[in-house]
């Protein structure tokens, strides 16, 4: 199933501003040469990535939110009293319950804040924006905290080299509020899902369909499972049809497009998505040697550094797709 809209009526929504924030501990492929049996080669040369960011232990997922947080209201200008609404998207919430927005809220002094977790996996940073663009433009909300965040470490099986390779802790985020005539608009939209798909990309225990007990808790089922290979071939082709339908939908075409920022989860993926968009390398962005998967960090995060690199201003469009586990997948076509 997927939907998409064009967002030429109603209230126009722009991003305010963006935001990081990555736990200071670092672990690179030699790093994990020391706890699996691999090579730095075969990492860099199957996924890109280099190394990683780890959260500290008594650091959790709404600590790596909050941090980004902040660090988004502060290039909005906007204070947290003046956020109507937190979404945080995240597979590694701090709790089943209450929502890890709820933690977020709490720490930022958003007393006025609406406040929900959206979970869509590596989507879900994409699925938030969407959501959030819906409720400013309805009317309803104004000035809306999209955060994707994730400690991933925490879901990780250590000792599985298939997937603990593969992924990192971090937190991006951006500031929605109403736009006009004199500001930067979100032009498209474009979010789907297959759940036929859900046993390829998982974490299988841990939830009431297989909760953790005493007997299963070595099995490590609390953990990323994931069919590499068919995960690859599904995410190529999601993320291009769904990157296609938002260019067409904004009337954008590959030479209109300052950069396209897509999950940050192999260079081969996204080299594939860059080839069949017919996009020139040099207008992808690409962070993943140094932070891994993310998940619904990734595009959040990668979001915030390109803006602060400047590799787009004020008119550019931008265009941001993502895939993951559900299967779920969103784009997003922006006019900065
Ligand atoms: N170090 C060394 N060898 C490893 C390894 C590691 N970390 N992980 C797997 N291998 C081995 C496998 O055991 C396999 O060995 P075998 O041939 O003896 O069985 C071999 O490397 C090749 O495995 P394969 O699965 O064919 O590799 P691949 O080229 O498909 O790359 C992924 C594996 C996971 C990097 C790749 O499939 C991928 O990136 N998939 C998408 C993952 C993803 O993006 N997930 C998140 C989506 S949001």
């Amino acid at each position: 199933m997927s939907a998409n809209t064009s967002n030429t009526s109603k209230i126009p929504v722009t991003i305010a501003g963006t935001g990081s924030y990555l736990p200071e501990r670092v672990m690179t492929n030699k790093d994990l040469e020391s706890i699996v049996d691999t090579t730095d080669e075969w990492i860099t040369s199957r996924t890109g990535i280099k190394s990683r960011h780890i959260a500290a232990e008594g650091e959790s997922t709404s600590d790596l939110a909050t941090a980004a947080a902040k660090n988004a209201l502060d290039n909005a200008g906007i204070n947290a009293t003046d956020i109507d609404l937190i979404i945080v998207a995240t597979i590694t919430p701090d709790t089943l319950t209450p929502a890890t927005a709820c933690y977020v809220q709490h720490n930022l002094g958003a007393k006025s804040a609406l406040a929900f977790d959206a979970s869509a996996a590596c989507s879900g940073f994409l699925y938030a924006m969407e959501i959030a663009q819906r409720m400013i433009s309805d009317g309803a909300f104004k000035n809306a905290l999209i955060i994707g965040a994730e400690k991933l470490s925490a879901f990780t099986n250590w000792s599985d080299r298939n997937t603990c390779v593969l992924f990192g802790d971090g937190a991006g985020a951006a500031v929605l509020t109403r736009g006009s005539a004199d500001t930067g608009r979100i032009l498209a939209t474009e979010i789907g899902t297959d759940g036929s798909q859900s046993s390829i990309l998982n974490i299988p225990g841990g939830g009431s369909a297989c909760p953790t007990t005493i007997d299963n808790a070595d099995q490590k089922l609390a953990s990323l499972a994931m069919q590499g290979r068919e995960v690859f071939k599904l995410a190529v082709n999601a993320m291009k049809r769904s990157a296609e339908s938002v260019i067409e939908n904004a009337g954008l075409n590959a030479d209109s497009i300052k950069l396209v920022i897509p999950h940050q989860a192999n260079l081969r993926i996204i080299d594939a998505i860059a080839d069949r968009l017919t996009i020139p390398n040099e207008k992808v962005f690409v962070n993943l040697h140094k932070y891994g998967n993310t998940s619904a960090a990734a595009v959040a995060i990668a979001l915030d550094e390109a803006h602060r690199e400047g590799k787009f201003m004020r008119g550019d469009n931008i265009v941001l797709v993502g895939f993951g586990a559900g299967l779920t997948w969103a784009a997003v076509a922006i006019e900065w």
